[in-house]
């Protein structure tokens, strides 16, 4: 194609002469924005899907049994061609529950390939339609059996959605706002999740536990809708070297028609990592400071020849072989198991259960919505507040006031103080929400370049799932044979990770992937 290479050979003229400070004048336009709170419709679903069964469970498995007056009249003017209830015992309900996090890291894992081929909106698009069957599924179940199937299927689509939403959200950034827009992704999944604790316990009853699984078929459908009004990723056409298509992108994105130093900086990004990764293969030994020395020396049409030959092979296996990217593969599963491991979603998946024992039913409720909605805040903090501050700094501290209230949280159950435990509770949500909880998610796309960003993803979530998953089935035996020392666990944790970022984790902020690299000693 002639015209494109023509284009390329533009961009390519002045590459030496780039000057990365300019990339920090890129401005943050309203279609940015829109269209990262679009992408991040994907990472919603994911927090409402892990929430939407906590509150109905007892409506959807127990109809018939219930002694509940109210629920007993309830169920006598229920008329719907669907059954009332889908009976199943505990561990039926179980299975129900934790499919969704199988099929979550069958979707984390396999989404990769999709995203380097198709584009990260083609495939979020395609993903909509998951969370549609999956929501149709588990709204219209007849039998258990479809329930299960259904969140299977909600549980692959949000095993892709939140490997590639927050993945987009980096990409569309000017590189001094990627902390603002990547942390849509984690806002919409503490937003998903308060959604689903609040229609949950609202419309959690016999008659209407439908409503709260049929809210899935709704957020998918305007996720659907939406995505169409959205670009794709400048990132995916760079990578598949159609610099015409990415320049036209970056020009509705930033809002100005001279984008070319931005996609200059891309290019010099792109070709250092490339020298980088040929000295690697030839010395075996990270190199990125060669791969800068050598700018000078290097010819347009052999960048344009490299990025055509070394683009999108990099997968999920082929990365573990290419020592370039170890460092950051070690840095994100730490991040990620290291967050999980915090225990923090204890408190989201028994808040109810720890409260019960001090309140009554109805307090406990109102109380385990109001943690949701203090990690809505807190997280709403972090959004404007990611820019200004290293992230090691935000983690830090985050992971020290972790660590106090964790602390705190274990005195109390001593004393057996129930204001101070309820206290240390919501402590633990405010120390987490600006950071610990972000900030896995947004350095993943920070330690890879382009080329990496989608199979390192993949494997960051990938690792995200199995902690999650880890945590589940831990927990209450954890907490039966340890009692009252189960956080100190946590605590413990907190320490070993917390000394390992200290060691091993480069400051991310306002860095492109080259210089973050710089760092990597594995
Ligand atoms: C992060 C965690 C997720 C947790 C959520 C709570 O997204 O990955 O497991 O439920 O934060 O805010």
């Amino acid at each position: 194609d002639l015209s494109e290479s023509t284009s390329n050979r533009d961009y390519d003229e002045n590459l030496n002469s780039f000057d990365p400070g300019t990339l920090e004048n890129s401005k943050l336009t309203k279609f940015c924005i829109f269209c990262g709170l679009v992408v991040s419709l994907a990472s919603f679903q994911f927090g409402y899907k892990m929430s939407e069964l906590n509150n109905p469970k007892d409506a959807i498995i127990n109809c018939g049994k219930s002694q509940d007056p109210l629920n007993a009249k309830l169920i006598a003017g229920y008329t719907s061609a669907l059954p009332k209830c889908l009976p199943m015992s505990e561990t039926y309900f179980g299975v129900a529950t934790s499919i969704f996090a199988i099929g979550g890291l069958i979707g984390s894992l396999a989404s990769g390939p999709f995203v380097s081929k198709y584009g990260r909106k083609k495939t979020l698009m395609f993903n909509s339609t998951l969370f549609f069957i999956g929501s149709v599924f588990e709204t219209f179940a007849t039998k258990p059996i479809m329930l299960v199937l259904g969140r299977f299927i909600s549980g692959i689509g949000s095993g892709v959605g939140i490997v590639v939403a927050p993945m987009y959200l980096t990409e569309i950034a000017p590189m001094r706002y990627r902390g603002l827009l990547n942390l849509f992704n984690q806002m919409n999944i503490v937003f998903g999740i308060f959604v689903a604790q609040v229609l949950g316990y609202v419309f959690g009853t016999v008659n209407h536990w439908r409503l709260v699984l049929g809210f899935g078929i709704l957020a998918s459908l305007i996720n659907g809708v939406t995505m169409l009004m959205v670009v794709e990723s400048p990132r995916h056409f760079f990578n598949l070297s159609d610099f015409r298509s990415a320049e036209n992108i970056l020009i509705k994105l930033r809002g100005t028609s001279d984008v070319s130093e931005e996609l200059k900086g891309w290019m010099v990004g792109h070709r250092n990592s490339s020298v980088a990764q040929t000295n690697n293969a030839d010395t075996g030994v990270n190199n990125s400071r060669n791969g800068s020395s050598s700018n000078n020396e290097y010819s347009g049409e052999q960048y344009i020849d490299e990025i055509g030959q070394t683009e999108p092979k990099i997968t999920l296996f082929s990365i573990f072989r290419m020592k370039k990217y170890y460092h950051s593969l070690i840095l994100v599963a730490t991040l990620q198991i290291g967050q999980q491991f915090s225990g923090i979603n204890t408190v989201f998946f028994y808040s109810n259960t720890i409260f019960s024992k001090m309140f009554s039913q109805n307090m406990s409720s109102i109380l385990t919505l109001m943690i949701g909605l203090v990690n809505v805040i807190f997280t709403l903090i972090a959004v404007f507040i990611v820019d200004r501050i290293p992230r090691r700094k935000l983690l830090f501290t985050s992971m020290i006031m972790m660590f106090l209230s964790l602390g705190l949280q274990t005195v109390s159950m001593f004393a057996k103080i129930n204001a101070l435990s309820v206290i240390s509770l919501f402590m633990i949500i405010v120390s987490f929400a600006p950071g610990y909880g972000p900030l896995p998610f947004l350095i993943s796309t920070e330690v890879f370049d382009s080329q990496a960003i989608a199979a390192g993803n993949s494997f960051s979530l990938g690792a995200n799932w199995i902690g999650t998953f880890i945590l589940g089935v831990s927990f209450l035996s954890m907490n039966e044979s340890l009692g009252n020392y189960t956080f100190i666990v946590f605590m413990f944790f907190l320490v070993v990770f917390g000394v390992f970022y200290y060691f091993y984790l480069p400051e991310t902020k306002n860095k492109t992937f080259g210089e973050v690299s710089e760092e990597f000693v594995f």
